[in-house]
């Protein structure tokens, strides 16, 4: 079976003798029987650490998961400094939730959480910070400063949680290069490995912006003024 990985300047081709492979036991071989100069990240190899996506073929996957057929073009995520082969910096995707204050400003310790409170959040509990929706996302691809998938699913997290008493924060935050720049472009729902809308998480997080006061800029602006809370122009 042929599969071509990028190297620092071109795609190499490799033949390597397996079938029913995961790409992270394909890329194991390879390093052992022919490249050892092959880099590339794993950590769990059970699609729990989220430390070894990759793009086959143009589209996002977990190397630990994916089954690599005859052919497969493997490269490293987008949007994303390159360090080397397939190994690339997280570090300013990981950044944006900092930025985006997505975690717990003021917890109610007293709150008892029932099972429905419990399910309204806990798929975005499984986040495994895998970066395939910042390498998918075509508006993080353009403006580094939109805050992005995850950590706008974080922020849904946070809001979402009744726990959670003060959300003012991070509305705030998420209203300048935040829900209003996502396209609804859904690709990084269509990457995720464990199932996450974060487009999905993003309208949510409008109509609660909404419901707190806050309009599309890009929709006020296209009436050259605002309007406020109550419907009515604000020029
Ligand atoms: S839906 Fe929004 S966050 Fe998701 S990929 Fe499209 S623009 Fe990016
Ligand atoms: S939301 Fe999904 S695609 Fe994005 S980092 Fe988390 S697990 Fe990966
Ligand atoms: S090695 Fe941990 S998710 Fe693939």
């Amino acid at each position: 079976m042929k599969v071509s990985i990028q190297r620092e300047f071109d795609f190499i081709e490799y033949d390597v003798d397996m079938s029913d492979a995961t790409l992270l036991e394909v890329l194991n071989k390879i390093k052992i029987d022919q490249d050892s100069s092959l880099a590339y990240s794993s950590g769990c190899r059970s699609s729990v650490c989220g430390s070894c996506a990759v793009r086959v073929n143009g589209k996002e996957v977990l190397a630990c998961s994916y089954k690599v057929k005859e052919g497969d073009s493997i490269e490293p995520l987008k949007n994303v400094p390159l360090i080397r082969d397939l190994v690339v910096d997280m570090d300013k995707a990981l950044e944006t939730n900092r930025r985006a204050k997505a975690w717990m400003k003021e917890c109610d310790t007293s709150a008892q959480l029932t099972p429905e409170n419990e399910f309204v959040n806990a798929l975005q509990s499984d986040c495994i910070l895998c970066g395939s929706c910042y390498s998918a996302c075509p508006v993080y691809s353009l403006n580094e400063a939109f805050l992005g998938p995850f950590a706008l699913t974080r922020v849904w997290k946070y809001v979402s949680d009744k726990r959670e008493l003060d959300t003012t924060e991070k509305l705030e935050t998420i209203q300048t290069n935040g829900v209003w720049d996502c396209t609804l472009c859904n690709e990084c729902t269509l990457v995720c490995p464990q199932g996450i809308s974060s487009k999905a998480d993003i309208e949510k997080l409008r109509m609660k912006s909404t419901m707190a006061g806050y309009t599309d800029p890009n929709f006020a602006n296209s009436f050259g003024g605002g309007f406020s809370f109550d419907g009515s122009p604000s020029f």
